[in-house]
């Protein structure tokens, strides 16, 4: 018995009609990033392993526990990107894009993690993000915010809710840090395994912790909002007038400190309470202290990130055109192939915005119709014996009760460019 090889878990097949959701959503999401000016970058999925050690954070559970990392045939440990932030900024900083500042950059495509696959949440996934390098904020904190919900917008999703924090800067993270030491440390037995770590190595992490019997003993603990100091507050409060001038309302959380290292001043997170456990759809903040850790001159930044599988969840249900793949299907009934293959031509060339189907493999009149009406096209377009002797086209109604007609190319294209 043959050995059945299937896709590795937590990784799927995205098979038709689905991919076309995924194209209009990408189609769209690019529309809005077009009008807010932003330009794509494409990176490599392979990263060197340290790129995300150094960035992500030695203690971060991406860098402990999730990374698909390998060593390749020269023995170079190698990482298949569990995000794009890592990437865009080596690549900012290899190319010396620091010249062309400010930037407005995006990217989208898959992202590696190993976590424990459930609903909405994948090994291998899909983003969408953006980083901006050369902008102290918080104007560009705002205009990135506003930029969601230009998406959420574009794509019919609602519903959904912005949480919101200030990390302050290195300084105030590390007092912020040693409040928490000192608040956590006499309560230690009552910690789990997974927050007793984090004390040691990063206690800002706890605050995190999804353990419900955790839930009070992290309601009490110093908040983050005492320990900033009046920069960061200024920007802060800034942004939060800014939001309210755009009109997009927020909470603030003040336990939002996200599962990367690299953030300083705003974060954020855009939940949603109809996907179950895996709520978050898009999240990012200010990484103002990033580009400095490698050896570059310090260039504030800002990013997010969507998961594009979670906006697909939450998009109405698409459009019953979407899930077919053609709008005209054309009928070949005769026996002068060469003449049907230029007409079929002509008609490409004549309706360049509709979907033509051209029927391969012969067959029965009636076979090719059932076909045509399978495809889900609104149209049969017949090539019979005397069409190609007249050079004309037969249109034939598929999903209304309307006879068919026969017109020569260019009435057609008028015909078929009216509204249906
Ligand atoms: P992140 O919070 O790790 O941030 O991921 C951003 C989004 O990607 C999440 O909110 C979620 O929608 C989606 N996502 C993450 N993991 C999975 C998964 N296993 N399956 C499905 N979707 C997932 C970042 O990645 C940062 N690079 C964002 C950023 C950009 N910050 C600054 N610039």
């Amino acid at each position: 018995m043959s050995e059945k090889i299937q896709s590795v878990r937590g990784m799927r097949d995205i098979l038709p009609p689905e991919t076309a959701q995924w194209q209009q959503l990408e189609t769209r999401l690019a529309a809005v990033l077009g009008g807010y000016g932003y330009q794509q970058i494409r990176t490599p999925v392979l990263e060197p392993t340290r790129l995300f050690t150094r960035s992500i954070g030695e203690v971060s559970d991406i860098v402990q526990k999730e990374m698909y990392t390998f060593e390749d045939r020269n023995g170079d440990s190698l990482t298949m990107r569990p995000e794009g932030t890592a990437s865009t900024v080596r690549a900012f900083i290899e190319h010396g894009l620091a010249q062309q500042l400010p930037l407005r950059l995006w990217y989208t495509g898959p992202m590696f993690r190993h976590e424990r696959p459930q609903k909405g949440r994948y090994r291998q996934f899909h983003q969408l993000g953006i980083e901006v390098f050369g902008l102290e904020g918080p104007d560009i904190d705002a205009e990135l915010i506003l930029m969601t919900q230009a998406f959420w917008d574009a794509l019919g999703i609602d519903g959904l809710t912005l949480e919101i924090n200030s990390l302050g800067t290195a300084e105030t993270r590390a007092r912020y840090r040693e409040q928490l030491v000192d608040y956590f440390t006499p309560h230690r037995a009552l910690l789990d395994e997974d927050s007793r770590v984090r004390l040691e190595k990063n206690p800002l992490r706890i605050l995190d912790s999804k353990n419900p019997e955790l839930a009070s003993l992290i309601a009490g603990a110093p908040s983050m909002a005492d320990a900033l100091d009046d920069a960061a507050r200024a920007h802060f409060d800034g942004l939060l007038a800014l939001l309210s001038a755009g009109g997009v309302p927020y909470s603030i959380n003040p336990r939002l400190v996200r599962g990367l290292d690299y953030y300083t001043h705003t974060v954020f997170e855009w939940k949603t309470s109809a996907l179950g456990a895996q709520d978050t759809v898009c999240a990012g903040g200010r990484y103002d202290g990033l580009i400095e850790t490698f050896g570059a001159k310090p260039v504030p930044a800002i990013g997010f990130a969507a998961g594009l599988e979670r906006l697909l969840a939450l998009m109405p249900a698409p459009p019953d055109e979407l899930a077919c793949a053609a709008d005209l299907y054309v009928v070949v009934v005769n026996d002068n192939a060469a003449a049907s293959l230029q007409m079929v031509q002509a008609l490409r060339a004549a309706l360049p915005a509709q979907r033509i189907l051209a029927h391969c493999g012969g067959g029965s009149m009636k076979s090719q119709m059932k076909k045509a009406d399978r495809s889900g096209a609104r149209y049969a377009v017949v090539i019979g014996e005397s069409e190609v002797a007249e050079r004309r086209y037969s249109l034939k109604p598929l999903r209304a009760d309307a006879p068919q007609e026969t017109f020569e190319l260019a009435a057609l294209a008028t015909r078929l460019g009216q509204p249906a």
